[in-house]
């Protein structure tokens, strides 16, 4: 087992990738932010960190206490480095400049600063997912300069707070994976170069919305439960965490398909996940660990987008598995 720290792992890569001094700065620093929220994370009920606010996102959603912490965190944590020319969170309605008193970088940073925020009050496993962007030079930052396409990504990656708490990234050279060891509070590589399995006999996806999902989705989902004796010819397992986070590091682990796509319970959001600082970076590391990333019948990373908190249909994972679904959604064009 390799026992090479973060640090170490950083110089090391971007001497062998040329990677500028900036980027590499910035992961480290979200590395540090993410390490503070595990430690509120952890501390539960002790902390008093647990229950709700009583106040809203701009999705909607009632805000938990450890999503605004989270958030805290990650902004106060990656202003100062100079890193960053300005973020954008899941939990502020546009995006945050970085205050006059620090410099500014030339990245721009995205989050999901507490995935899976359900899960939290019954301890569940949780994470913060993150996406870096080139700002844009010469020009005021607005909400618009982050409408870039998800390859446009320099790097991206989530940390999982579970049983271990892990640190998955990548530069766009492969997916490494670091573990946080407890007694020395010090991430450490433990996955190197990951790679999805190209094909599964698991699914994840939320079965309650069945009736509300289109045809394609449907027909898959069928086939799936039919087994042996269905089209697929295989017995499929399911898994639902309701922690993105959680359920991608399952399939970053052993293979899988995770899907949250379009249904018709609300015409206003078309599916449930964010584009910016949920699918885009996702679809990036799984790309960059050899599965694939669709939103229906197109590439995540593909998609142009047209808001910061706009939503949409996620189907991501084991390649051929995805691809199978890429076919169903063929099929079932009108
Ligand atoms: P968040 O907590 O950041 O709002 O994200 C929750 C997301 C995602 O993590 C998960 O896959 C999905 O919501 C679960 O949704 P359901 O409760 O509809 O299953
Ligand atoms: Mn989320
Ligand atoms: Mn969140």
């Amino acid at each position: 087992m390799s026992t090479q720290t973060l640090a170490q792992f950083l110089e090391q890569h971007q001497a062998q990738h040329q990677l500028d001094a900036q980027l590499i700065a910035l992961i480290q620093q979200i590395a540090a932010s993410c390490r503070r929220i595990h430690q509120a994370v952890r501390q539960g009920a002790l902390g008093g960190v647990l229950g709700s606010l009583e106040q809203q996102n701009v999705q909607g959603e009632t805000q938990k206490k450890l999503d605004v912490m989270a958030n805290d965190f990650m902004l106060e944590g990656n202003q100062q480095g100079g890193c960053v020319a300005a973020m954008a969170s899941e939990e502020m309605d546009h995006h945050y400049a970085i205050p006059a008193e620090y410099s500014k970088g030339p990245y721009l940073l995205l989050f999901d600063p507490l995935d899976g925020s359900s899960n939290i009050d019954v301890n569940v496993s949780v994470g913060t997912i993150f996406s870096v962007l080139k700002a844009p030079t010469g020009t005021e930052i607005t909400d618009d300069s982050f409408l870039q396409n998800g390859r446009q990504q320099h790097a991206a990656g989530y940390a999982i707070y579970g049983p271990q708490t892990m640190l998955l990234f990548s530069l766009g050279h492969g997916v490494f994976g670091f573990t946080l060891e407890p007694n020395r509070d010090e991430w450490l590589l433990t996955h190197v170069d990951i790679k999805i399995a190209p094909e599964t006999a698991e699914f994840a996806i939320n079965m309650s919305n069945f009736r509300h999902w289109d045809e394609a989705i449907r027909h898959y989902v069928k086939d799936c439960l039919a087994g042996t004796e269905g089209p697929r010819a295989k017995n499929f397992n399911m898994r639902w965490i309701a922690s993105m986070v959680a359920d991608v590091h399952r399939i970053m682990m052993r293979g899988g398909i995770f899907m949250y796509p379009w249904d018709k319970r609300d015409p206003s959001k078309p599916g449930k996940l964010r584009l910016m600082y949920e699918a885009n970076p996702m679809s990036f590391l799984v790309e960059q660990a050899g599965g694939k990333a669709i939103n229906a019948d197109k590439a995540i990373l593909d998609v142009d987008p047209q808001g910061l908190h706009q939503r949409l249909s996620v189907i991501l994972g084991s390649a051929q598995e995805v691809q199978t679904v890429a076919d169903y959604y063929q099929k079932h064009k009108q």
